[in-house]
């Protein structure tokens, strides 16, 4: 009885902590529109996490490919091995932000999303602003 009940309430938090993993970029960003400041760590870093980490991190493709790690912060300012890709304050001009709703030389980020490979808007929307705030470890 004791242990029967123990092993539900195991399951129920496995089970939410797996909802959240699979919704938390979701769940965090829905406001992110209407806060007047984003913050890298409570909503672009969930974005990263689940669109970008899997390639963009030591030992895997985007990483080795073009050196740019977006596991930290640092990483994302350090930007590729040829150079910067946020101009803190300009989105129209980092790389980081063009990327997602433009081609350059064929190249579109996330590679290989989806059909039309484009982020979900709300994201997209997102991450321009955090750059145009003027990129800040917040
Ligand atoms: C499926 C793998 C994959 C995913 C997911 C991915 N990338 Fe990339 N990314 C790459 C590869 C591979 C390169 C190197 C391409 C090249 O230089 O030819 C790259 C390069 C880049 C560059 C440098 C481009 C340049 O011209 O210097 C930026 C910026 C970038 N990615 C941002 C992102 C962002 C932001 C996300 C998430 C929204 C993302 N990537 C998700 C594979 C990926």
């Amino acid at each position: 009885m004791q242990i029967s009940k123990l092993m539900g309430g195991v399951l129920l938090a496995a089970l939410s902590v797996n909802a959240w993993a699979v919704d938390g970029a979701a769940l965090v960003n829905q406001g992110a529109d209407s806060v007047a400041d984003v913050s890298f760590k409570d909503h672009i870093q969930p974005i990263l996490q689940d669109h970008c980490v899997s390639c963009h991190s030591p030992n895997a493709r985007g990483f080795t490919v073009s050196g740019l790690d977006l596991t930290s912060y640092e990483g994302v300012m350090k930007g590729t091995r040829f150079g910067k890709v946020v101009i803190p304050g300009n989105s129209e001009q980092s790389t980081f932000t063009k990327l997602l709703t433009g081609t350059n030389k064929g190249l579109k980020m996330p590679a290989g999303l989806n059909e039309s490979g484009t982020l979900d808007k709300r994201y997209i929307a997102t991450m321009r602003k955090w750059v145009k705030q003027g990129a800040k470890n917040n």
